[in-house]
């Protein structure tokens, strides 16, 4: 983990947020390579989860929520970790991770019995902050794509079974955020909600779960690094009849990467004027609030049915964390020297060609450079980056290290004699000659996902 954090901030990845002024805990940026990253990863989940299906729509709503929302949902009653105190040195701590029962800063064993902490995050709409102005950040994406869901069915004509897929930010204030981007207090969900007539739920929920598995083999997270965890019924969260966490072997131990939830005919049931599948509380029974009926007329049996909905929910900041854990390599050459490579899938990879022209002053091979660059570019693979640091040998080195799949030199032979380049392949580090005509094929057989 420490080489992951240490070449994320050398390179540009990920910084620690606001780090001048010492930084906010459990909150990170991404860098100038880190916002490619992580966008190619919500590319690759959205081309899989809306181009390349027909059944699914997507959306992107709004993070401030108006509290009745995740009142209904069950979110102010239920969404909370159980917090001690150590009343030795006020340290605060997750119950349920602590090793022992002594606290992990002074060791002492004067803890206080557990108590349920909400981790939303509260603010004020509009200049005055009273209670009825009170807004949360939203802790899941989820919410507003069920509140959606009758807009959607409108604009969409729609049947079952289809989906609504989202993909944005959510705010969850963790006692204890920790492990780099893994546990973080503002962090990113890819989240599909899959409307399916009851009944059909569990055939669903588990093609869901293999077609998960298959989304993260492709993204070159290696199979034998993930495992499944069928959630047992007592640690279920209250909207869920089965769950099934995508386990992966992050560097710091083996935890959840994405979670297969069938959340039933709960928050669509929720959502709708009178009628609530929430039994926590007497007083949420009954949906007074909501003017909607958020249902489907089934034609045949004349009755308004409420879907059930299958939940892939996949964290963004922990995909990023475990492609890069799978593509970081150190390799000792033939020479004895060490070389870092981010073996990324070529779709993920923040940068997809570098140009680098073999001399940095002389004009022809620079123009032309650049005029490959910028045909490239044209290609819309991704960011094809002109480099003219003159020493090629090094820009490799650099370019293995932040997963660049290929590099492209052009030198005297390119301009005077037969308009090839050298294309230097990262992984294999051979090198062929190319014909700039080829180039654009070159390139597509490389990075069409
Ligand atoms: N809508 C369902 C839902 O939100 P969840 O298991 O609480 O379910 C889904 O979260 C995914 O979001 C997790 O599998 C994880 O990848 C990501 N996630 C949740 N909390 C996170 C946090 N504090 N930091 C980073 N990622 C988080």
């Amino acid at each position: 983990m420490e080489e992951l954090v240490a070449l994320c901030k050398r390179r540009g990845f990920v910084f620690q947020a606001g780090d001048i002024y010492g930084g906010l805990q459990g909150v990170y940026d991404y860098g100038p390579l880190g916002v490619e990253l992580k966008n190619n990863l919500k590319a690759a989940w959205w081309r899989a989860m809306v181009y390349e299906r027909d059944d699914v729509e997507g959306l992107d709503a709004a993070i401030l929520t108006n509290p009745k929302v995740l009142h209904y949902s069950g979110h102010e009653d239920t969404f909370s970790d159980p917090l001690v105190d150590c009343l030795a040195c006020h340290a605060r701590w997750r119950a349920d991770h602590l090793a022992d029962d002594r606290c992990p800063k002074c060791g002492s064993p004067k803890l206080t019995p557990p108590r349920p902490f909400n981790l939303m995050f509260k603010t004020h709409a509009g200049p005055v902050e009273d209670a009825a102005a009170l807004a949360y950040l939203r802790p899941e994406t989820a919410q507003s794509i069920f509140t959606n869901f009758k807009h959607v069915l409108d604009s969409t004509s729609r049947r079952l079974p289809f989906g609504i897929a989202q993909i944005g930010k959510a705010f969850r204030n963790e006692i204890t955020p920790r492990n780099f981007i893994f546990r973080v207090r503002e962090f990113e969900q890819m989240e599909l909600e899959f409307f399916v007539a009851p009944g059909e739920d569990e055939a669903w929920h588990e093609e869901w779960v293999q077609a998960r598995l298959d989304w993260w083999a492709r993204q070159g997270v290696e199979s034998n690094r993930l495992a499944l965890y069928r959630v047992p019924a007592e640690e279920l969260a209250h909207y869920s009849k089965g769950t099934v966490d995508i386990m992966y072997r992050f560097p710091h131990g083996t935890e959840e990467l994405e979670g297969i939830a069938n959340r039933t005919d709960f928050d669509l049931g929720s959502h709708t004027k009178g009628q609530s599948a929430l039994d926590i509380d007497a007083a949420v029974k009954s949906n007074s609030d909501s003017n909607a009926r958020l249902a489907m007329f089934d034609q045949e049996a004349k009755a308004w049915r409420v879907p059930y909905v299958i939940e892939p929910s996949a964290g963004v900041d922990r995909g990023v964390l475990a492609v890069l854990n799978e593509a970081y390599r150190v390799e000792t050459l033939d020479t004895g020297a060490e070389r870092t490579v981010l073996g990324l899938k070529p779709h993920l990879a923040p940068i997809k060609a570098a140009v680098l022209p073999l001399k940095r002053n002389h004009p022809g091979i620079v123009a032309k450079a650049r005029d490959i660059k910028r045909n490239l570019q044209a290609l819309g693979f991704g960011r094809v980056l002109f480099e003219d640091t003159g020493n090629i040998g090094k820009g490799y080195r650099r370019h293995d290290e932040v997963g660049t799949p290929i590099c492209l030199t052009v030198d005297f032979q390119t301009v005077e004699e037969d308009d090839t380049v050298t294309v230097r392949d990262r992984d294999t580090m051979a090198q062929s000659r190319v014909a700039v005509g080829d180039l654009p094929a070159y390139m597509a057989d490389y990075f069409t996902p």
